[in-house]
């Protein structure tokens, strides 16, 4: 096997002598590119972003940014890393480099201050000019579409969504954003996106007793997990992560399957919409396109785009967290979990998939290969996230529905929850309340004391039990004025 390196700024680097559980972030700055920077070390904050060569959507290779805190070194064995201080051109021997587009624009309209967070701000920034279609000419039409989260150059705010500034106020940032072309011709990032990515490589890095393994193949990862029941299995990284910098958790063995191609598939059939358990939720957005309107309400909503660049379905079901946010929207969706072992694969639908705090029915050995949506879809669908900020934060409480209207009678209602049990849940006796009825004030209003009392919410530092319930019940109004809104505009 070929030993673990990686490519930064287009140098080829080895990994060794970094250890599993270091991170992209401590690697590069202990190879001195001090440009990547630590502010929470849990991708709060997107000091540490960097771009990384991956499999496109529109184009054979996008760059995407990641948070650096969060991904082990050797999850990027073979891969291609750009951080800020690769982004600009080298100037000759005693002159400075010439800066990018982006950095150009950062700097001009006042967008850094301290500087902390800018390298963060203009890989998250960069990875954005490079996304395919965002603007088909240099210069933006006049007439070109913008909105509150758009400028009229098609770039994306939520772009910057996973990424903090301390102290320059982020309107100039937004102009810099907002003031960048589309990259020349001859721009090699640009050009470097019609090549593939490189391929996943087979990975066995070990050192001091703990390893870090990407088998190439399922039937590979599957015998590994059976023989190490002990193994963390990671996708993105995005959870994992924060265990490694917070907690100070270490594993003997943490076996990557972000790469396999059974876990990557996502194909829209007659009845059903079948989502590879490792497919990002960035790729899920752009590959979807709207075809699950429940899943496009959902992403805009979940953490940041730094995260939903390499968080999945998979891992989001995997840690079974009673806030995570996607549970909820799978409930209502009546999804299932395809689950693959060493012996073969079973189908759980998700509302017998969690037994308890954390826990499910996957058994040791276990992995979820895929997620299954069954079409046709409920037309009516909502997802309403109680939290305290708008955009990358926790859930207090997630409510999602999903009903059937038809002729003005609820013929079918399905809701999900999260944050007000142990485990995600199905609102059932609510469900129960809306179905035959026609759908009115009268109907919402009962069946809206009947969500305020379902699960068990507790009082905790995000909010009190009491809210939480208030909260359950103020979804179902707010979607009944919604619709009714829908219906009479
Ligand atoms: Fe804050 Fe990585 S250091 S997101
Ligand atoms: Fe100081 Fe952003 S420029 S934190």
């Amino acid at each position: 096997m070929v030993a673990a390196r990686i490519t930064v700024n287009g140098k080829e680097t080895p990994i060794a002598p970094a250890t599993p559980h270091t991170t992209v972030l401590d690697f590069l700055r202990e190879r001195g590119l001090t440009g990547t920077k630590e502010g929470c070390a849990e991708g709060e904050c997107g000091a540490c972003s960097v771009l990384v060569a991956r499999p496109g959507v529109d184009k054979p290779t996008d760059w995407v940014a990641v948070n650096a805190c969060l991904v082990p070194v050797a999850a990027l064995d073979g891969q291609e890393v750009v951080t800020s201080e690769g982004l600009a051109t080298p100037g000759a021997p005693g002159t400075p480099p010439a800066l990018h587009p982006v950095q150009e624009e950062m700097a001009v309209r006042g967008g850094s201050q301290c500087g902390y967070c800018t390298p963060g701000f203009i890989c998250s920034m960069a990875a954005e000019y490079y996304r395919p279609g965002r603007c088909a000419h240099p210069e933006p039409a006049a007439d070109a579409a913008a909105d509150a989260e758009h400028g009229p150059n098609g770039f994306d705010l939520h772009a910057l969504s996973g990424n903090l500034c301390r102290c320059t106020g982020y309107r100039p940032i937004r102009d810099a954003a907002y003031a960048v072309g589309a990259p020349a011709e001859d721009d090699p990032l640009a050009l470097r996106r019609e090549q593939s990515p490189p391929g996943p490589a087979a990975t066995e890095y070990a050192l001091d007793d703990s390893a870090f393994l990407r088998p190439g193949t399922l039937a590979e990862t599957l015998r590994l997990l059976r023989d190490r029941p002990d193994a963390v299995v990671v996708a993105g990284s995005t959870d994992w992560g924060v265990e490694v910098n917070i907690r100070a958790r270490r594993a003997d063995c943490v076996v990557a399957v972000d790469r396999l191609p059974e876990l990557r598939e996502l194909r829209v059939e007659s009845d059903s919409v079948v989502i590879g358990a490792a497919q990002t939720l960035t790729e899920i957005e752009r590959r979807l396109d709207g075809t699950v309107p429940l899943l496009a309400e959902l992403f805009p909503q979940f953490a940041s785009r730094l995260i939903r660049n390499s968080a999945t379905l998979g891992g989001n079901l995997g840690t079974g967290s009673p806030i995570g946010d996607s549970p909820p929207v799978l409930l209502a969706l009546e999804a299932s979990v395809l689950l693959a072992d060493a012996d073969g694969e079973r189908e759980v639908p998700l509302a017998d998939y969690f037994t308890g705090y954390r826990q499910s029915v996957r058994r040791s050995g276990e992995l979820i290969r895929a997620v299954r949506v069954p079409l046709p879809l409920s037309p009516v669908t909502a997802f309403h996230k109680i939290a305290k900020r708008r955009f990358d934060d926790i859930s207090s409480v997630a409510v999602a529905f999903a009903l059937d209207i038809e002729d003005g009678v609820v013929r079918k209602a399905r809701i999900g929850l999260g944050g007000v049990a142990a485990t995600p849940i199905r609102a059932l006796a609510t469900e129960a309340a809306l179905e035959g009825r026609p759908w009115t004030a009268e109907t919402a209003r009962a069946a809206a004391g009947i969500l305020r009392a379902q699960g068990t919410p507790m009082d905790d530092h995000r909010a009190s039990a009491e809210y939480r319930s208030a909260m359950l019940g103020q979804s179902l109004l707010k979607l009944y004025a919604q619709t009714t809104e829908a219906v009479s505009s």
